[in-house]
This record gives structure tokens, sequence and C-alpha cells, in this order.
């Protein structure tokens, strides 16, 4: 499998890739809106699309969950919040080909019988929020989105969201929460969305990946996705390879391909340099070694060897990065993103970080290695939202792989990449 397969990166090269023009009709939406909605779901159902927002849920399915006949509004809310350390792939895709997303809203709207839509986007990316506002305006004004779309009957309103800055706001009910007008934190789980999201009311919470594959499937047919990827992780991805690679950058490929081919469309590592560890979906995923570099990557397959596809945010390091120092890097951004709700994670990352700072300067002991790992044991699992599980990831992975390079740091009293920082290091 070292092929690439773009679909959602087909046009990035033109011009004009993020008109309407560069885009081209929305044919798909047309074909959409001339099914019965249930058809619809069934289709994306049959695609076997899973969720590209890290989780990696069945996408028709969600859809499904939506009650009918209920008499309340529905929503589609697409999270557009993409913060994860090393996740780059939907930003990048708003601006070259926002009118995959749109459509993606249009054709999921309709299937759910939603006639409102919003797309909740990083507030910090200014430049896409344009870019989005600029589409929506091109798609109201060729008849694609407002009133009786195609001359279907069918209705659709869509509006551009921008958060302001907070990580915990993609998490799918902080973010409803922020949409409503509230401060950002994590809704208990159930009811879920699907029955009371945003304003009470059933809603599905997709991520721009995700819907912006829809109309690929719905032009092309269930079987053509399914015939890519895995048996269980169907269809293409964009992986994100980032850092010490020498072509980084977005490489749309089938679920299943390994890091090794991907590399060998990349260039490799940077020359001279060999491959120290990495992580296969963020920062909240467990990091991996070079003895990674095979695993097909998809849901299961990533999942078997300890960690998880995630956004397949592939931010690669060789051996001049000091893992304890990336770790803290990671942990300081937990910490300070922390909403706050519960103590696990409010407490558990600030002391983390605290002691990780120390071990880096090579003032901690070995006794700080466990104290990480007793702290990172009692925020996994009993924190309120997923962000306090992200948060043990780095740490349990890199005292896991490189427990010596911990150690070391105290033996010799400082950093030992302060000291050679071009210095090889082993795998521990
Ligand atoms: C702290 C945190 C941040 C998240 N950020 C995002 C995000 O930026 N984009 C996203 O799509 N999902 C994010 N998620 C996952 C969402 O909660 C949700 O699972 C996802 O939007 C569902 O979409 P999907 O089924 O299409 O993957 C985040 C989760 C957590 C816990
Ligand atoms: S795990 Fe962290 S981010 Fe999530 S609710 Fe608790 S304090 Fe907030």
């Amino acid at each position: 499998m070292t092929t690439l397969t773009p679909v959602l990166t087909a046009n990035w090269d033109r011009p004009d890739s993020f008109t309407l023009n560069g885009y081209g009709e929305y044919k798909a939406a047309k074909k959409a809106l001339g099914m019965d909605q249930d058809a619809v779901i069934q289709a994306v159902k049959d695609s076997g699309l899973r969720g590209r927002g890290g989780a990696g849920f069945p996408t028709g399915m969600k859809w499904g969950f939506i009650p009918q006949g209920d008499g309340k509004p529905h929503y589609l809310v697409v999270n557009a919040d993409e913060s994860e350390p090393g996740t780059c792939k939907d930003i990048p895709l708003m601006m070259a080909n926002p009118h995959s997303l749109v459509e993606g809203v249009i054709i999921t709207s309709y299937a759910i019988r939603a006639n409102q839509a919003f797309i909740y986007v990083r507030g910090e990316v200014l430049h896409v929020i344009r870019r989005l506002h600029a589409a929506v305006r091109e798609a109201y004004e060729a008849g694609y989105l407002g009133k009786d779309i195609f001359g279907s009957g069918y209705d659709l309103e869509l509006v551009v969201h921008a958060g302001a800055g907070a990580y915990i706001c993609g998490e799918e009910t902080a973010l409803l929460d922020s949409l409503e007008g509230y401060r950002g934190q994590p809704r208990l789980k159930p009811p879920f969305p699907a029955v009371a999201g945003l304003y009470a009311c059933p809603t599905v919470i997709n991520n721009v990946e995700s819907i912006a594959s829809v109309p690929s499937i719905i032009a092309n047919g269930a079987d053509w996705f399914a015939g890519m990827g895995t048996e269980k992780s169907t269809g293409f991805g964009i992986f994100s390879l980032s850092g010490h690679v020498t072509r980084p950058g977005q490489y749309e490929a089938p679920l299943g391909i390994t890091l090794r081919e991907l590399l060998d469309m990349a260039g490799g590592i940077r020359a001279g340099h060999r491959l120290k560890f990495w992580t296969p979906g963020g920062s909240s995923t467990p990091i991996f070694t070079d003895e990674h570099l095979d695993v097909p990557l998809d849901f299961e397959s990533v999942g078997a060897k300890g960690s998880m596809l995630g956004t397949r945010a592939l931010q690669i390091f060789d051996e001049t990065t000091c893992v304890v120092r990336a770790v803290m890097r990671w942990t300081e951004f937990y910490a300070h993103e922390s909403c706050g709700k519960c103590t696990p994670c409010r407490e558990g990352t600030y002391w983390l970080k605290q002691v990780l700072i120390r071990l880096e300067k090579g003032q901690g002991t070995e006794d700080d290695l466990t104290t990480i790992t007793d702290i990172a044991d009692n925020i996994l699992g009993r924190s309120f939202c997923a962000l306090g599980d992200g948060a043990t990831s780095p740490i349990h992975s890199s005292v896991k792989y490189f427990r010596d390079e911990y150690l070391k740091h105290f033996e010799i009293g400082g950093c030992p990449f302060d000291h050679a920082p071009s210095t090889v290091w082993g795998n521990a």
C-alpha cells in the first residue's frame, strides 16, 4: 500500500481551489436531496466511515441515533476547533477546500432532518474563518444554502461561529456550552448530544474531515469508499507528517498505511538522522518508537500496539530530541488547557508539570518517576472528560520506552541534550 488516494486534497494545487469555481457544482448534494433521508444515512453506514476527530465512532450510526418525529429542531454542529498539539489537517482542509465541508454539511443536515447547522471554528485562525465565510456566502449565492435548495423543498441555514481559543472547546459537549454562550466546560453524559445537545435538542457533532468525506461517498458510492483502507477502518484519511521529516505535509492515504510507507513518500527522516519517537495521532496518543514503523495505521492495529490512531497527526522526532523535554512541553499544554472542572485533571496536570520541570533540569530523583506515574494513574479513568486521560499518554508511554533517558537526567544533573544537542541517544 504505497499509493496516495487524494480525494479531499485532490484540488489543493489549484490556485482557485477554495472557490466554488475551483470546486465545481454541488453534484453530491443534489443527488442526496433526491434520495430518501434514511437512504443517505444507510449509505454512510455502509461505507464504514468512522469519525475523523479522534475516537473513530461510526458516522452513519451516530446519525441514526437522532430521534425522528420528535417535533424538536435538530442541529448539525461541525467541530472545527482543531487545537491538539500536532493535529493540523482540518485547518488546511478548510483553507484549500472549504466547499467539500459546506457540501457535506448540506448532505448531513438533510439526512438528520436539521434545518440549522453550525461550523464551530477555532478562534485564532482568522484566515480560515474568513475563508469559510466566503465559501458559505458563495454557496448561498448559488442557491445551495437557504430556502428550497435545488427546488427540493428543503431549507438549511449555516452559521460559522468562532470560538475563543480553548482546547477544551473541541470536546463536543464543552463546544455546545460555548456555542450556547456559556463558559466551555464538558457536560455530564448521558444524555448524549444525539438526544439532548444544542439547546437541549437532538444534535449531531462531527469533525470537519468526517463531514467533508461525505460528498465523495454519496457521489461514488459506499462500496467505493469501503474498498479502500482495511476491513474495519475503511476509506482514506489525511495523515499529517510534521517535525524531523524531509518533506513534512499532508498525505492523504488509505487507512492501514504504515509510517515506513509514509516516510518513503516524505523523503525519510531529515538527512543524517534517525527516528527516535513519534505520535500516531497527536499528543494525546501514547508515543511509538522505531519498533512501530510497520504498524498499520488503522484504528485496530494502532490500538493493539498500545496507542490510538487519533487524528493521524504524525509528529516525528529524531535522536536530537530530548523525550523528557517533549513530554514536559506537552504537559505544560495540558496543565494550561485543563478547564478545572474536575480535581484529578486540574490538580494532576499541575503537579505533573512541576515534577517534569524538575526532572528535565536534572534535579529529580528516581522517586519522581514513581510520582509522575502515580499522578498519571490517578488521572487516567478518573477524570470527567478525555482531556485528562490524554494528558497521561505521554507520561506513561515515555516512561515505558525511555526510562533510561529520564534516569540519565538526574545521573548527570542536567539535560544531556543541552550539553551535546546532536549526541545520539539510544532508544532505552
Ligand atoms: C479535549 C478534547 C478536544 C477535542 N478537540 C477536538 C477537535 O478539535 N476537533 C474534533 O473534531 N474533535 C475533537 N475532540 C473529539 C470530540 O469530542 C468528538 O469526539 C468529535 O468531534 C466527534 O466527531 P467525529 O465523530 O466526526 O470524529 C476533542 C475531544 C477532547 C476530549
Ligand atoms: S478532565 Fe480536565 S478538561 Fe476535562 S472536565 Fe476535568 S478538568 Fe476539565
